[in-house]
């Protein structure tokens, strides 16, 4: 089987009413483990039937967990808190997926034997101290290697509470502690740098677990009560904001073309990426605005952009856009003016090294690029960019968002666009290709 796709034509002139996005991941992960701890049967609507939750699933049945996926339907019953079945050599493999890796470790903090706990080849690379250190405090046991996967982990019968300070701006580690609190007896007190909030509010809002939370300056201030039993729970996932992204850089960049995406969530947290566009120029709008269980859910719509310009970009936005900075580069190189980003530290720790990436894929195009001091890029622009050459993508470490990027790019900007590991963008967008063909895309 032919192991790349072809994108050699532009997309143009598309307008279509809407088209609907599947399940948010990080939603879709966190009711996975969270459901498993509780004790009854729960049920998610609009689960993303993703690589990456499969692998959550997988993962969590092989804790005895019994769980019914029929399409985007998903039952997972749950045996308490404490309920989870160990067993002596038990390996799980948590595939491409940081997050189920990350908040799977603190779930099973009361392990009775050591765990093993893999992934891919682009997995094993990330790290893995950024929560081996908090649930070492916890009181759990890790045979680390140099921090990263596979690592074993032991649990402990005697779990404390802990105080921390997290200050990587990662939502993966304040989950993770968050989870492993509702382990102990007492109270954790985490000071984290502000990232995404979806832990808090489905504690808050679904989980009912008590939590005290505040907010100072860049920070989120969270204190979690160690819980005896957690009630199970029903949730409709919203649509992704992250999935939806392609779609919107899609629209903005092509001519006559305009989208609306409908039921996308648009927590103030995850909405970075529209704010950074709608400051270069676009005029992307969110209607039919509802709040579900604390999140923000909405419709966006879309148009063709006419004029954007350059932005020099402050580190605020950072974390509300961290998955979607690729794009944003992409856009960055068909706009008037020089831009510049800041302080992306965390943009190479991701799937790929995104910031490296980004940078050889502009190169490649012929966009001026340049890394700058402490992890920045500057992006030379040109409103009338357009490419005609041909371009191989390849040895990405299968980042399935350096694979939609590519062919965002392709349908955008034009040239003969050769892409490799066609299934990459399964880990989070199963049916990328079907909808970008339902509205006209020649892909081979
Ligand atoms: C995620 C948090 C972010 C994000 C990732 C999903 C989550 O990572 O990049 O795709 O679901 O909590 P960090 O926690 O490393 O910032």
């Amino acid at each position: 089987m032919q192991n790349f796709i072809l994108v050699n034509k532009k997309i143009n002139d598309f307008k279509k009413k809407s088209i609907t996005i599947p399940g948010d991941k990080s939603l879709s992960i966190r009711f996975v483990l969270l459901s498993s701890l509780t004790q009854g049967k729960c049920t998610a609507y609009n689960l993303l039937e993703s690589d990456d939750v499969i692998n959550a699933i997988r993962c969590i049945k092989k804790l005895g967990i019994k769980v019914i996926l029929k399409g985007n339907k998903c039952e997972v019953f749950g045996n308490g808190l404490f309920g989870f079945k160990y067993k002596k050599n038990l390996v799980l493999n948590t595939g491409n997926s940081g997050t189920t890796a990350r908040l799977l470790c603190s779930a099973i903090i009361d392990s009775e034997y050591p765990i093993k706990i893999t992934g891919d080849n682009s997995l094993k690379k990330r790290d893995m101290r950024r929560i081996i250190r908090p649930l070492k405090l916890f009181g759990a046991k890790f045979i680390e290697g140099n921090g990263k996967l596979p690592i074993l982990i032991k649990g402990s019968k005697f779990r404390k509470p802990i105080n921390y300070i997290e200050n990587l701006g990662s939502a993966q580690c304040k989950s993770a502690v968050m989870i492993a609190a509702l382990k102990t007896k007492g109270v954790t007190k985490i000071k984290s740098l502000i990232s995404r909030n979806h832990t808090e509010l489905m504690f808050k809002n679904v989980l009912n677990i008590p939590i005290r939370l505040n907010h100072k300056k860049n920070y989120d201030y969270i204190e979690v009560q160690g819980k005896n039993e957690i009630k199970p729970f029903n949730y409709h996932i919203p649509g992704d904001i992250s999935s939806a992204s392609f779609f919107i850089v899609l629209t903005l960049l092509s001519k006559n073309s305009q989208l609306i995406l409908r039921n996308i969530n648009i927590n103030q947290s995850r909405i970075g990426v529209i704010k950074i566009l709608n400051m270069m120029g676009a005029n992307i709008k969110f209607f039919n605005k509802k709040k579900y269980k604390g999140e923000l859910i909405g419709d966006i719509f879309v148009k063709s952009a006419k004029k954007l310009k350059s932005i020099r970009l402050n580190e605020k936005l950072n974390s509300s856009a961290i998955d979607e900075f690729l794009l944003i580069f992409l856009v960055a190189s068909k706009c008037k003016g020089v831009s510049s980003f800041v302080k992306l530290s965390e943009l190479n720790k991701k799937e790929s090294k995104r910031l490296d990436w980004g940078v050889k894929i502009l190169k490649m195009i012929n966009t001026k690029v340049k890394k700058t001091k402490h992890n920045g890029i500057k992006i030379w622009g040109n409103q009338n960019f357009n490419v005609n050459k041909n371009y191989i993508i390849k040895n990405y470490m299968k980042d399935h968002r350096i694979f939609m990027m590519s062919v965002i790019a392709g349908l955008s900007l034009g040239g003969n666009w050769k892409i490799y590991n066609q299934d990459s963008f399964k880990t989070s967008f199963p049916n990328f290709l079907k909808i970008l063909k339902s509205l006209g895309a020649k892909i081979k």
